[in-house]
């Protein structure tokens, strides 16, 4: 979070995602002056992993804050880039009501595959 390049919406966010093999990578989010370029990090977390593991990486959870304490779970973009990589992880993070925690298929049921 605290390494986020976020100058245009002023929210900076973490995540965490632990791997099955143990390890842990963490990203933030990469905002760009053409906005839709943005990466989230979430997503900056997994290709981040993807990079320096390859491809068969297998995320177990994911853990997800911001700067702002606001409520804020993983967009849908997100969740369908977890879902790759996770397709059983359980995502934590702040709720409208509090801390939370879902499994990926709560959050994007009827997530796409290929195989
Ligand atoms: N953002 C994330 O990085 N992760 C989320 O789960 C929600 C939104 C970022 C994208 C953008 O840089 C900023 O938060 C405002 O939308």
């Amino acid at each position: 979070m605290h390494n986020a390049h976020a100058p245009y919406s002023n929210f900076r966010v973490g995540a965490a995602i632990l791997l099955t093999n143990g390890k842990v990578f963490r990203g933030c989010n990469v905002e760009n002056a053409s906005y839709g370029m943005t990466n989230c990090a979430e997503r900056t977390a997994i290709f981040s992993a993807v990079a320096q593991l390859g491809p068969k990486i297998e995320i177990r959870a994911v853990a997800v804050t911001n700067d702002h304490g606001i409520a804020c779970s993983p967009c849908g973009a997100c969740r369908q880039v977890i879902y790759e990589f996770g397709p059983d992880a359980v995502i934590f993070f702040q709720g409208a009501n509090g801390p939370r925690q879902a499994h990926i298929t709560e959050l994007l049921p009827e997530g796409f595959r290929l195989k």
